[in-house]
């Protein structure tokens, strides 16, 4: 399933019938994330759960979903929209209902063979509303005093994702639906040890956490590369392989470059820049120009905001000329311009319209530039 958004096509995709969860502390951006979702997904259906959360919001998705343009379809965003509306205002026994109610919706449109996305925000007031109720009708509690079935209904609500094979009808061909079922989790402090969290984490198939120094820093989306996962990684990545070749090899590359930069730039806060090689400064530099310049998206701007998959891999098979590329550099700083420089021209590349004539100049300098240096570091080496 696209979503559009790079960190998720390309780090941690997901695919039509499977489930995923976005944990994250207040404010993290995990409603801005789910209407992202919900308006750049390859689906045909969307379900939105607004759940417990403020109304708000389900009033901006109102005003704003009939104004969009659907990219498949040019129809409203409005015409494949669902919403099942239950703000923090309304009764707890009825947000319990809203989540049941909106999976049957998107069962219905998945049994007509179409493509449903299911979104669910929050999963943590639903499971606030089934405490409070379980408290009401005297059960007996289990942890944090959530009732003792809390993970078997959570997974029984993840549970019902999946692909169906519909039965042959006359004249017409074998039809498939599919339901993808994403939840956010919101627990108190952004801590992931408590229940609702380590329940719905054992039951998905891919875990997008969200994190507080991320949002903090302005890196948005603030998908934590380093703590998320996804079971989908070598079934996407076996279908991207015939576009880009050794899709997955460098996804994996990038992973590593990442948690490798993570270190260097802590071990950097302790014996500051000088006390690292030269080698290590280039691959932390690396790591910020794939962090800024690839994972990080701006959920607001008209061009950034969205990235159609071909655009991506265009931009994907830049950094794995980056990734792969031997530099080197007389002095840090001197890196340090050369990278930095870099990753400000890849994130105006990205705020330029696909495919334009100013992105098409904009990216044949950076590939100019990369080809120079790299020329010339290979002249010294010989
Ligand atoms: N992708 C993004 N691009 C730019 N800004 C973002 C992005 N994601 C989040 N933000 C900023 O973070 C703010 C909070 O995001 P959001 O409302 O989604 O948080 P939340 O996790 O749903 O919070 P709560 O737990 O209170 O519901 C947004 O109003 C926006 O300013
Ligand atoms: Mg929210």
């Amino acid at each position: 399933m696209d979503t559009g958004l790079r960190i998720i096509d390309t780090q941690f995709p997901l695919v039509k019938g499977g489930t995923f969860c976005s944990p994250g502390p207040f404010g993290a951006g995990k409603t801005v994330l789910q209407h992202h979702l919900s308006k750049y997904s390859s689906v045909d259906i969307v379900v939105i759960v607004a759940c417990g959360e403020r109304a708000g919001e389900v009033v901006e998705v109102l005003e704003t979903f009939p104004e969009l343009i659907d990219q498949k379809t040019g129809l409203s965003l409005m015409e494949r929209t669902v919403m099942i509306c239950n703000t923090s205002s309304m009764p707890v026994a009825a947000r319990e209902a809203s989540v049941y109610m909106g999976t049957s919706i998107a069962e219905y449109y998945r049994q007509m063979g179409l493509d449903v996305l299911l979104l669910a925000d929050s999963t943590s007031r639903w499971a606030q509303a089934m405490r409070e109720m379980s408290g009401r009708l005297e059960e007996i509690p289990g942890e944090e005093a959530f009732p003792a079935y809390l993970a078997s209904r959570i997974a029984a609500f993840y549970e019902r994702a999946g692909v169906i094979e519909l039965k042959e009808t006359a004249g017409e061909k074998k039809k498939t639906g599919s339901l993808v079922i994403g939840g956010t989790v919101s627990p108190a402090g952004g801590n992931f040890e408590e229940p609702v969290t380590q329940a719905t984490l054992s039951v998905v198939g891919a875990f997008l956490a969200l994190s507080r120094e991320r949002s903090d820093a302005r890196r948005y989306p603030a998908i934590d590369p380093l703590i998320s996962w996804t079971k989908y990684q070598e079934v996407v990545g076996s279908s991207l392989e015939k576009k880009l070749p050794q899709w997955t090899h460098f996804v994996q590359m990038a992973k590593s470059m990442l948690v490798a930069g993570d270190e260097i730039a802590k071990r950097m806060e302790v014996v500051g820049e000088e006390g690292i090689s030269m080698q290590d400064i280039i691959t932390y530099l690396k790591s910020e120009v794939y962090e800024i310049g690839y994972l990080q998206q701006n959920a607001f701007d008209k061009e950034d905001a969205f990235c159609p998959l071909p655009r991506q891999i265009d931009l994907f098979a830049l950094m794995q000329k980056i990734f792969s590329g031997d530099f080197s550099f007389k002095s840090h700083d001197d890196a340090r311009v050369f990278f930095l420089d870099l990753q400000n021209r890849i994130k105006n590349l990205n705020y330029l319209p696909y495919q334009s004539e100013k992105y098409t100049k904009a990216l044949e300098a950076i590939q100019a530039i990369l080809k120079e240096h790299l020329e010339q570091c290979l002249e010294a080496h010989v």
